[in-house]
């Protein structure tokens, strides 16, 4: 899907195009007629009048081939009273549009963008997230799925103008991050028996082939124990699939600056393992490598961006498995770092292979170090689907990400990670536990993964309620790869 911004003016030049017009109350006409053209205008606030559409807060209306309309369906979305047009209120509205326009089947889509209580550049971002998650289809595994048109390119076109310098950056930010969060999407949606930690390898293959500054290098199973990552290797002992640590770099900048490191949590499945996890809603640790799939699509949206940073990505991809084979509660595992853990939970399994990529990481030298994870439930449970939970040892670094997310309309919310909450974690025959009893799961998560930070600024974003939704199915969102990207624009300037 390309995306490019236009003026009002020059919409009814786009052929094969269905337009969404939005209205507030009892104003209909003064968009309509700058993107319809005087006579479609008129024909068309006709119809609406006959209809009784005033543009009410949550109504929709259509019309098709209007006399004189440069358009083939024109969908009039209606948003109450202009004053309290809230950004949360445009992004509901917007959301609403995918019943009409997902039945469409629509080629090409222009969307005019109200002026409300946000910034034109806000309400014109919207529109383009917006409309990447409610035209996204994962149907490779529909045998009857006909595929039809799919969304080719996106207009939008705002009531004030923004300059061109401002339109060109939203065109190349967004049709970056297109790029990324479909490949992102694909990964997390993918279910575990097409999606292997093997999947992360030639994932990163195809990244180095298809974009001359990422470079992959992957570690397999004699080589992770040849170095040590006991940890890792620990969780994957259950598992006929073999597990893999790949690593992407993509060189922005000169050779030796500091690369920004992320590292994702690639579990493909996660059963629990001895401490199995229940039945009701096992199927959504399919997601469990969401993290991984974040990371990797934004290297494909730096590689497409260009961006003049240095990169590096890092996935530890394994399944966690019940077998006669699998690692058991009260092991004690000798992890990369030298430290000893005492394994509480073979559920806390995400901890595990995390300590040891983040060891592996140090040695690239991280300007600042990122891991992004599905990590706990408690995540869920503390800030619902709304936004990611974020931990860090750098208050600069924690503000930096919480101002990116919200710019990116991808949320994190800072959780403390203080000295109090590290008790939960003392073992009394290793150097720490794996898990806690009776503690904040979400930060007592990030509290053991502290253990293997030195003084590097460090952030953990816990992704278990951002990086999928409940119910629908198919329904990874790609986060937190907007607000990841958002960060490293703002690190470029
Ligand atoms: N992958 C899960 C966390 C999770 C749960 C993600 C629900 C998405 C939805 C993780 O590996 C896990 O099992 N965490 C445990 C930790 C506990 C054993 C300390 C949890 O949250 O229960
Ligand atoms: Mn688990
Ligand atoms: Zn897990």
């Amino acid at each position: 899907m390309q995306i490019t911004v236009i003026p009002p003016l020059t919409a009814h030049s786009i052929c094969n195009a269905t337009v969404v017009i939005p209205v507030f109350e009892n104003s209909t006409g003064t968009l309509t007629s700058s993107i319809l053209g005087d006579e479609a205008a008129k024909a068309a606030l006709a119809c609406l009048k006959k209809e009784d559409f005033s543009g009410t807060k949550n109504t929709l209306r259509y019309l098709i081939d209007l006399p004189a309309c440069p358009f083939s369906h024109v969908l009039f979305l209606g948003l109450g009273e202009k004053q309290a047009l809230t950004e949360y209120g445009w992004k509901k509205a917007l959301d609403s549009l995918s019943t009409v326009l997902g039945q469409w089947k629509v080629e090409n889509l222009v969307i005019a963008v109200p002026d409300g209580a946000f910034s034109s550049i806000s309400g014109i971002e919207l529109a383009c997230m917006a409309t990447m998650d409610t035209h996204y289809q994962f149907t490779r595994y529909k045998t009857q799925f006909q595929p039809g048109k799919a969304l080719s390119r996106l207009y939008v076109t705002p009531a004030t103008a923004i300059s061109e310098k401002q339109a060109n950056a939203i065109e190349a930010k967004f049709n970056a991050l297109a790029k990324g969060l479909s490949l992102a999407k694909d990964l997390a949606n993918g279910p575990s028996n097409y999606c292997t930690p093997q999947t992360f390898v030639h994932t990163a293959q195809s990244l180095a082939e298809r974009y001359s500054r990422v470079t992959a290098h992957i570690l397999d199973e004699p080589a992770m124990k040849a170095m040590g990552m006991g940890a890792l290797l620990a969780v994957s002992k259950g598992s006929e699939q073999p597990a893999f640590l790949c690593t992407l770099h993509y060189q922005g900048t000169t050779a030796t600056t500091q690369p920004y490191v992320f590292i994702g949590k690639g579990v493909t499945f996660d059963t629990g393992g001895i401490t199995l996890k229940h039945a009701p809603g096992m199927q959504n640790m399919i997601y469990d490598m969401a993290g991984a799939a974040a990371v990797m699509g934004l290297i494909e949206t730096i590689a497409h961006y260009n961006l003049n940073l240095n990169v590096t990505v890092i996935v530890p991809a394994v399944e966690n498995m019940v077998d006669g084979n699998a690692y058991r509660p009260g092991d004690v595992l000798t992890t990369l770092s030298g430290q000893t853990v005492e394994v509480i939970s073979t559920d806390a399994e995400g901890r595990l292979i995390l300590c040891d990529a983040i060891t592996y990481a140090s040695r690239f030298n991280p300007k600042v170090m990122i891991d992004v994870a599905t990590l706990t439930g408690a995540a869920i449970t503390t800030l619902g689907h709304a936004a990611s939970g974020l931990m860090s040892n750098s208050s600069t670094l924690a503000a930096s990400l919480t101002q990116a997310g919200d710019a990116a309309h991808d949320k994190a919310w800072e959780m403390p990670l203080w000295d109090d909450y590290d008790a939960p974690l003392e073992s009394t025959c290793a150097d720490m536990r794996n898990a806690g009893n009776n503690a904040p799961g979400m930060i007592t998560a990030a509290c053991f993964l502290k253990q293997f930070v030195s003084d590097t600024p460090w952030a953990h974003l816990d992704v278990a309620g951002s990086s999928f939704t409940y119910g629908k199915g198919n329904s990874a969102t790609g986060r937190p790869l907007p607000l990841l990207f958002q960060y490293l624009l703002g690190e470029e300037e």
